[in-house]
Parts: structure tokens; sequence; C-alpha cells
């Protein structure tokens, strides 16, 4: 496993929300160091070299993105959706970052910023898209990705994917939407997806709350907790309806 490889590798900093990757009102990111360790974990329990990567909650895109740039070489392609449209268009513009000419664009955009406003922080900002894309580059190169509206409540036909992460609505700060099911929506969401996943697919979905409330007989592969959060691992076939 890669991660203090890739954490390492890879200037933390230039991952913050906002900084190189887009950030708006509303859209809350992800601990990067987090992200990274549980997708160490599942990938221990999805037992393959490479995935396909699939956030269905994904808001802006942040942690799908954070992870196809720390965990390139072990991601052959990434899937973001979510029900909202305005967050699958953010999360497009985030996913771009995976390619070359994304960062490119991206550092001429911060350059221009830095122009027009006179700020040091833009040019740092600038430097830090170079450095990823310099990244990328070593470690193969552009990732296959789409964005797309889904509501993951209604989910159609197969999906092709291996791991699914995921962070779920909490709070005040984002709210569930679409066909939500009454009572149980967390049930909902682990059914939805196991009825579209490959049966060794690994779902890892976590939210701010202490424990994450897993369907009567699922046994979750693993169980996180740090900070606020909670995270719970759970093989597809053990939530398939
Ligand atoms: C906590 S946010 C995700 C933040 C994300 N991890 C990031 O790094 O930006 C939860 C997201 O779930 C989405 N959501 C709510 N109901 C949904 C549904 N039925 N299907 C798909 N996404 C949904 C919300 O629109 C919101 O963007």
């Amino acid at each position: 496993m890669s991660y203090r490889y890739a954490v390492e590798r890879t200037d933390n900093s230039a991952l913050a929300g906002g900084h190189v990757l887009r950030s708006a009102p509303g859209f809350p990111g992800f601990p990067v160091r987090l992200a990274s360790e549980l997708f160490q974990r599942a990938m221990v329990h999805v037992g393959r070299e490479t995935v396909r990567l699939w956030d269905p909650c994904c808001g802006s895109g942040y942690l799908a993105t954070v992870l196809g740039l720390l965990h390139r070489e072990e991601i052959t392609h990434v899937r973001a959706t979510d029900v909202d449209a305005d967050a699958a268009h953010l999360a497009a513009r985030n996913l771009r970052l995976l390619t070359a000419e994304g960062l490119a664009e991206r550092e001429e955009e911060l350059r221009r910023s830095a122009r027009d406003f006179g700020r040091v922080a833009f040019v740092e900002r600038a430097v830090a898209a170079r450095n990823l894309a310099a990244d990328l580059a070593a470690r193969g190169g552009d990732l296959p990705h789409e964005a797309a509206v889904a509501d993951v409540f209604s989910l159609e036909g197969a999906v092709a994917a291996d791991l699914v992460v995921t962070d779920v609505p909490y709070g005040e700060m984002t709210r569930w939407a679409g066909a939500v099911p009454e009572g149980d929506p967390m049930g909902g969401l682990l059914a939805s997806l196991g009825r579209v996943l490959p049966e060794h697919a690994v779902v890892v979905v976590s939210a701010r709350t202490r424990r994450i409330a897993l369907p009567e007989g699922v046994r979750a592969l693993e169980r996180v907790r740090i900070g606020s959060r909670a995270a719970a691992l759970v093989r597809a076939r053990d939530v398939a309806p």
C-alpha cells in the first residue's frame, strides 16, 4: 500500500479545498488523511491491484478527486454522481483536475487571478497545480472519469465499480434528497448500491456521526471512527436485497 508514499510525495496542502481543487459554499470537503486511510483499508478487502472508484453522493467531487490524485496507481476510473445538478457540475470541474489538460487550465486560471489581483497566494496555488500535474504524469497520467446526476436511491442497471467511498448527508450542511426511503436512508442507500454493484465490490460509507447504523444482519468488514466522523466498510453482496 502506498499511503505514506503518496502523502509524502504529494504536498497535502496542495489538496486543501479551494486551493487547487474547487470548493463552493454549502459543499463540505473531506479530511484528506481520513480519505486516504479509508481507501487503503478498503483496498485490502477488495483484494485487487487496481479499482474503479465511485462516489454516489459526491457533492463537489472533492473526496473522489483527492483519492484519484493520491492513489493514481491504484485507480483506473473515477465515477462521481449526485442527485443535485449543481453538485454534479462542480464535481465534473474537479474531476477534470485528474488530467494534464485540466490541471494546466487551472494553473492558467490561477496565474490570471495572480495578475488581476496582485496576490502572491494565487501564484502559490498555480505552482501547486503545476506540481500536481507533474506528479500525475509521473504516476500514470490522465485518470479516466465521469460525473453525472443520479439519485442513489433509484439507480438502474449495473455499475462497473469495485470500490465505493462516500460521505453521506448529515445535519444542517447537507440533506438527503431524491426518493429517500422513509425511516432508514442508510439501509436504502446500501440496498440500492448492493443492487447495482458487482458482488465483490466494497462500500465505504462515512458520515458525521458517532456510528454508522447498518441494516439488521449486515456485518461490517471494518468500522473506523476518526474525529467527528464514523465509517463502515461493507461487502456489496452482503447488502444486496
Ligand atoms: C456530505 S455531502 C458529500 C461531500 C463530498 N464527500 C465532498 O467531498 O465534496 C453529501 C451529498 O449527498 C448528496 N445527496 C443527497 N441525497 C442524495 C441522493 N438521493 N442521491 C445522491 N446524492 C445525494 C447531496 O446533494 C450532497 O452533495
